[in-house]
């Protein structure tokens, strides 16, 4: 979704913005703006398209104390630029960046409009609404902006906060007032960084890496004032509260590309370090330690969304299989607004920036059922971590690209970490089997690595890749612990090449998937284990009678693989319960190289966006 961000009582204002939104863009980059405080009036720039379109804009602009600024993934309104925010009120006093929904538009304009008949919008967008109103709160208390007490702006603040419904994260400035930002978080995430003498506001920890050690991670409901010295934060009944900041997660330069050519592939390469870091202190020679389970459940329901949801059919597999316990994994979407009944299960919420809104929600609705929740999260300070009963946190590091690469990996092992804890509670997984998945864990990052620089592998790779020359259509088929991989692998393909893949399992085929398929379409067929290993086989044999170009990706002892496709990739072997990441790494570079061929943004797909914080 979009990025907002805020700095107060630092003379590089309009540098450090441009930082931010370089540091965010991945949130949304459809257009950009900034808006400085300067003496005699507010200092607006904002560009259409990627944030080096507004980069020259603000190359020679005056010094400034403090500033907004925002990128932006459209959601009122199509990406042009008096779309773009920060939006003013009508006398250019007042401005506003925004993140989020504000669902009450149409009768807020309406209001807006009743009382001041003669106002005209600038903008398509829910977003400059709320700059109307605080102007109509000033006018309404007759306060001199200019010499306005905080409280008396605060309390104008508030009642405009009030007549908001939806989502916001919310940063406004006020002309001739460089002291201070007004902010309040809703349903979309905000942090504040202050070192008392410079404030910081941005929508997520990555733009503030390097600027701060400590953040104060804001509540549901929570606004306030930054100001040059200090930051007042009141939760929604406007009481004082007492934060407390927290030391950043992340290093300098782990946000950073660190001479890699694009974030995905970085992210790519650090999977290996992910197996280290996730798996680190939680396996020992008879437990899985780290986390908890709430309680010893009889049921359990996973929901995520996209890559997230693709992770939980495979922690699904490994539960099940592990625990004997049955799972029903839904979309997050979907269990949210079902009436997710039945016997008191243990709901797991998978998510990379732990902040999407359909994730969270989801979450919402099973504490209110009674369920007990655990996360499998990524940002171990965002707002699904923050309210989860018990927190698996997957230690991946900032992952910047928008299409989740090292995230599936640290998502996948949080899966199998819950499923041997599971087995051991139910008896099902022993000492043996543990000690047996503990030899082959440690020895996976170096398969990882040996199979990311492995020259032959990259060949088959540079092969695979001239099959989807001038397609527009690509299957993915998998069977068992290898159809979530199917799943994933097409979701890669699909957002940041834009051909239409599809996964499948295996199975599914000849129940209509199989009509589509005709001569030259790339069909990836990803190896299982046991029964369903042979019958990808046959899957590989009916698609190739039908002309298909069939590339299987199999581990190294396969050799029966190379007699039913055009095309094998052999990845190093491991236990049955990791090979699926390998496998998945190869559909990921394959994806990567793809879309590169054909010209493609991996890290900023089009329409996309790394974090949808709204419905
Ligand atoms: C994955 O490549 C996508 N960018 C997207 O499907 C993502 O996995 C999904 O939006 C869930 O995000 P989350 O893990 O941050 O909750």
């Amino acid at each position: 979704m979009c990025g907002i961000f805020g700095v107060t009582g630092d003379s590089r204002t309009t540098e450090l913005l441009i930082k931010g939104l370089k540091r965010m863009e991945y949130r949304g980059y459809d257009s950009s703006g900034i808006c400085l405080v300067n003496g005699k009036r507010l200092i607006r720039k904002r560009a259409v398209g990627p944030l080096s379109n507004l980069e020259p804009l603000v190359e020679d602009l005056p010094n400034s104390e403090c500033g907004i600024a925002h990128t932006r993934w459209a959601t009122h309104g199509a990406p042009t630029k008096e779309n773009a925010h920060p939006h003013f009120s009508k006398d250019s006093k007042i401005a506003v960046v925004h993140n989020g929904i504000i669902e009450n538009e149409v009768e807020l304009r309406k209001k807006i409009k009743l009382l001041d008949d003669g106002i005209a919008f600038e903008s398509e967008t829910d977003s400059e609404l709320i700059a109307h109103l605080l102007l109509i709160e000033f006018e309404n208390s007759e306060i001199d902006i200019k010499n306005a007490k905080e409280e008396e702006i605060l309390s104008c603040w508030k009642l405009v906060l009030d007549k908001l419904e939806g989502s916001f994260a919310l940063a406004v400035v006020i002309n001739g007032r460089n002291d201070f930002i007004l902010f309040a978080r809703k349903f979309a995430p905000l942090i504040i960084s202050h070192d008392g003498e410079r404030g910081i506001l941005a929508s997520d920890v990555s733009c503030v890496v390097g600027l701060t050690e400590e953040v104060f991670y804001l509540n549901e409901g929570d606004w306030g004032i930054l100001t040059n010295s200090e930051v007042q934060i009141f939760n929604v009944d406007g009481e004082f509260v007492e934060a407390e900041a927290k030391k950043l997660e992340w290093k300098l330069g782990e946000a950073e590309l660190g001479g890699y050519p694009t974030f995905m592939l970085k992210e790519i390469y650090e999977q290996p370090r992910v197996v280290r870091d996730c798996l680190r202190g939680r396996l020992s020679r008879d437990k899985i330690k780290g986390f908890s389970i709430p309680f010893n459940p009889r049921l359990l329901r996973i929901v995520g969304c996209g890559t997230a949801y693709n992770a939980g059919l495979l922690a699904r597999y490994y539960i099940e299989q592990l625990s004997k316990i049955p799972v029903i994994l839904d979309h997050a979407h979907e269990f949210r607004y079902g009436a997710p009944s039945g016997p008191k299960s243990l709901v797991i919420g998978i998510s990379q920036s732990g902040e999407t809104a359909d994730t969270l929600a989801a979450i919402e609705a099973a504490q209110e059922r009674g369920y007990p929740t655990l996360g499998i999260v990524n940002v171990e300070s965002s707002t699904i971590a923050r309210n989860v009963d018990s927190l698996l946190g997957i230690r991946a590091g900032p992952e910047i690209g928008v299409a989740s690469t090292k995230a599936f990996t640290g998502q996948v092992l949080g899966g199998l970490l819950v499923a041997m804890k599971l087995g051991q509670l139910s008896k099902t997984f022993h000492r043996e089997d543990l000690s047996y998945f503990d030899r082959h864990a440690r020895m996976l990052p170096t398969s990882m690595e040996r199979m990311l620089n492995d020259q032959n592998i990259k060949t088959k790779l540079w092969e695979a890749q001239q099959y989807f020359i001038d397609k527009n259509h690509a299957f993915f088929l998998g069977r068992n612990t290898s159809y979530p991989i199917a799943l994933e692998g097409a979701l890669k393909l699909k957002e940041i090449s834009y051909i239409h893949a599809e996964g499948y399992a295996g199975g599914e085929l000849k129940h209509g998937p199989l009509a589509l398929v005709e001569e030259g379409t790339p069909i990836i067929v990803i190896a299982s284990e046991g029964s369903s290993h042979k019958k990808l086989l046959g899957n590989a044999r009916e698609v190739a009678a039908r002309g298909a170009k069939v590339i299987f990706i199999t581990h190294q002892e396969d050799d029966l693989a190379d007699s039913h496709a055009d095309l094998v990739i052999k990845v190093p072997r491991t236990h049955d319960l990791l090979q699926p990441l390998l496998y998945n790494i190869i559909c990921q570079l394959l994806s990567l190289n793809i879309a590169e061929e054909r010209g493609c943004n991996v890290d900023r797909p089009r329409n996309l966006a790394k974090s949808v914080t709204v419905e």
